[in-house]
Order: structure tokens, then C-alpha cells, then sequence
């Protein structure tokens, strides 16, 4: 069955977590998981491709990063200096810098410097042991550069072996000269109707709609109206909420059967009710409430109420973090989570988030190959060991193929 196939590989294992399982992948999905010596009998006339000893390793599923502002340009290396010395997210936002500076510099680089610095980022997230990654635009805000950062996402996701799910975000702040009902208007009127036509000529396919539903940013209503008209165009509800205010974010998105919401340090109590009931999925963000000294999300709450929890890097000039294992450990140590909790929402459930858990997420038949092999027999050292990740994780499997 597996002879000759040339995308044929082969994971062994004699780790605690997988007890001597063998991993077959063909045309870039799992072919088969199974005991060793069941598997090894099963394709006993098969010719792999490459076969991996994964003794005394452990071989995990690739990790989701369920929320990433990974395509601009500028450096703001120096508001970190300032955040340290006191100054909030917003009095910088506000004060013209932020998420504004970013946009300055990224309507004035040119597309092919941001598809550089994008794919290196791309690549040290996958060093990181990412296989899927959520992407946003939103550092354009007018519809000329929020589609040259679309094209930028669009030539990975071609080019690249890594997941993308790729996420419109032109609300991610209210432009410069613009009122917010003016920047939702356009939004609307214009940027919408063009992506929905360039998903029919199969130029750039959207995955998601995205907003910074945040007080002095787009408010309840006109948040409503964009995620609305997104989902009307077929996209995919995925937006930042209740971060820095309580803004019913959670109970919106419920409503319009959003797939998932960022953040959520500020949710309210019927808010984490309403996502459960609507498995709406938690995106916690553990790299901003740590750099930003924010309330921590209350992942523990969220989980016994039964709200899927998944992480994200929320890599941006904000929270430079490309490493999900790094993330996981932050979950577990501000916010509470277990190990196993944290690893669940790195893979399956942000997958969920992404409406990609039927193929991505887990190491099962029939899902894509997507995998991670780590050079200790306790899968659990990916998040206790903080820092220096690329040198415990052996390999990065895109596909069945070592990345
Ligand atoms: O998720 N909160 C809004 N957006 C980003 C930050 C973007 C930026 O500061 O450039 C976030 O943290
Ligand atoms: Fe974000």
C-alpha cells in the first residue's frame, strides 16, 4: 500500500506519552497510527521515503497558533522601553504610536520586503514547532495596503510549507482622519465587496474577519456591523474582544455564531456562559497579558464552564513572541492551566478556531501530517523547559515532510 510512495515516512517511538507507536504518512496525511510491531507487519513490503527512529523521543502533533500579526514593517523595540518606564498600551495608542506607527511604516514598505520579513518570521515560528498559523492583516487600515498584506499572506500560503489561515483585520484600529462609523462605512461599502471579488477570480482567498472591539476603537455596534457584513460574504467570525474593557465582545460574538474570540481578559460572566453554549472558542493570549501586566484571562473559569480554550502566540510588534511552546509555559504559570490543558489548546482546539480541526490539531488517520518530534521520552518538557526550544525539538513535519 505505502511501496513506492515517495511522501512515505515512518515514526517510531518508545516514549511514556506514545508507548512504541508507529506514525505512517502518505500524500501528506496521517496513513496510519498504531503499535509498532502491528504497523511494521502492516507495511511489511513497503518502501519508505524516510524513516525516522524515534526512540526515547516523543511525537506530537504540530502546533496551532491560533492568533498572529506576523506582516509589517518598522521596528518599535522603543515603546517597550517606554511600557517599562509606565506607559499603557493605550496612552502610546493614543499618543499616535502603536498600532499606528506600525501602519505608517507598513503602508510605505514595499511588497516584497514584507513578504521577506513575513516568511522569516513564518520560519521561526515553524522552528518553534508551528504548522498552522493564524495570519491577520490590519497594519493598513485603507483598502490599498490591507490588500497588498492579503497578497503578501496569500504568496505563503502557496509557497510556503506551513498552514496559514489568513485573517482580514482592516478594523484593527480606526485610520488616521477617519471617525470610526466613516472607517466602518468604508470597511463595508469597499474593502468587503473587493475581497469577495477577488475570492471569485481565486486571487486571494480570506479565511476570517477580524476586530479590535475595544473602547476608542471600534465600539459594539460598529464591530456588529463589520463582523455582520464578513460573515455575509462568508468569512469566518474571529475578532479581538473584551481586552482592555468589558465590551460584551463575548456576548456578541456568541450571537453572530462567531468561531472564536481573542483575549478576553475583561469578559464578563455571561459572556464566558454564552460562548460555551455557542462553542465559541477562547483565544487566550498569554504573551500580552504578560508584557502588558493585564489581568490574566480566567482561562480556569472558562474550562470548567466548558468553553473550548485555545492559545495563541499573538506575535506583533507589541508581543514578539514567535514560540508557541513558550506560550504554553506562560499558560500554565499565569493563568493556571495544566499541561495537558495548555497542549490541547496549542493544537486541537486552536485548530477549532480555525475551523480546521477535521484536518489539522491531532494525530489521527486521514488528518493532514503534521507533526513534531522532541528529543526527551516526556512530551511535557516542550512546556516545563522555557527558552531554547529549537534545540529540544528534532524535527518539524509539514505534510510528512521534514520541514
Ligand atoms: O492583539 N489588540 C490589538 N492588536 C494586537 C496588538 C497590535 C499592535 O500593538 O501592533 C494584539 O495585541
Ligand atoms: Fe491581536
Amino acid at each position: 500500500m505505502a511501496g513506492g510512495n515517495p511522501s512515505t515516512l515512518d515514526f517510531s517511538t518508545g516514549s511514556r506519552f506514545l508507548c512504541s507507536l508507529s506514525v505512517v504518512c502518505r500524500d501528506g496525511c496521517i496513513k496510519a497510527v498504531g503499535q509498532a510491531d502491528v504497523i511494521r507487519s502492516q507495511f511489511s513490503g513497503a518502501t519508505f521515503e524516510r524513516i525516522i527512529d524515534c526512540s526515547g523521543k516523543c511525537v506530537l502533533p504540530g502546533l496551532v497558533d491560533a492568533h498572529t500579526h506576523p506582516v509589517w514593517a518598522g521596528d518599535r523595540v522603543h515603546e517597550f522601553a517606554m511600557k517599562l518606564a509606565g506607559a499603557s498600551y493605550m496612552e502610546i495608542h493614543q499618543a499616535g504610536g502603536g498600532i499606528h506607527f506600525t501602519v505608517e511604516h507598513t503602508r510605505n514598505a514595499k511588497e516584497e520586503e514584507l513578504f521577506n520579513t513575513f516568511k522569516h518570521r513564518l520560519e521561526r515560528m515553524r522552528r518553534a514547532g508551528s504548522t498552522l498559523v493564524e495570519c491577520k492583516s490590519g497594519y493598513g487600515l485603507n483598502l490599498e495596503t490591507e490588500l497588498k498584506m492579503l497578497r503578501v499572506i496569500e504568496r505563503a500560503k502557496q509557497s510556503m510549507d506551513i498552514g496559514i489561515s489568513s485573517t482580514y483585520c482592516g478594523a484593527h484600529s480606526v485610520p488616521k482622519g477617519k471617525t470610526a462609523t466613516e472607517a466602518t462605512d468604508d470597511i463595508i461599502n469597499n474593502h468587503l465587496p473587493k475581497l469577495k471579488e477577488l475570492k471569485l477570480s481565486g486571487e486571494i482567498h480570506v479565511n476570517n474577519i477580524d476586530v479590535f472591539c475595544e473602547k476608542g476603537v471600534f465600539d459594539l455596534e460598529s464591530t456588529r456591523r463589520i463582523l455582520q457584513a464578513g460573515k455575509d460574504i462568508g468569512l469566518q467570525i474571529n475578532f479581538h474582544g473584551d481586552e482592555l474593557h468589558p465590551m460584551k465582545s463575548a456576548e456578541l460574538g456568541a450571537e453572530l455564531g462567531a468561531r472564536a474570540i481573542s483575549h478576553l481578559e475583561e469578559v464578563s460572566d455571561e459572556g464566558i456562559t454564552a460562548m460555551a453554549r455557542a462553542k465559541c472558542a477562547a483565544v487566550l493570549l498569554p504573551t500580552t497579558a504578560y508584557m502588558l501586566r493585564l489581568k490574566q484571562p480566567q482561562a480556569r473559569k472558562m474550562l470548567e464552564e466548558g468553553v473550548i480554550v485555545a492559545l495563541g502566540s499573538d506575535f506583533n510588534p507589541n508581543a514578539y513572541c514567535f514560540s508557541m511552546p513558550m506560550v504554553m509555559h506562560l499558560a500554565c504559570v499565569n493563568m493556571k492551566m495544566s499541561m495537558n490543558e495548555a497542549l490541547a489548546a496549542a493544537t486541537i482546539n486552536a485548530a477549532y478556531a480555525l475551523g480546521k480541526s477535521d484536518t489539522h490539531g491531532s494525530i489521527e488517520t486521514g488528518k493532514q501530517g503534521d507533526l513534531v518530534i522532541i528529543n526527551s521520552s516526556r512530551w511535557e518538557h516542550l512546556i516545563y523547559q522555557f527558552g531554547g526550544h529549537e534545540a529540544l525539538i528534532n524535527y518539524v513535519i509539514v505534510k510528512g515532510k521534514v520541514v
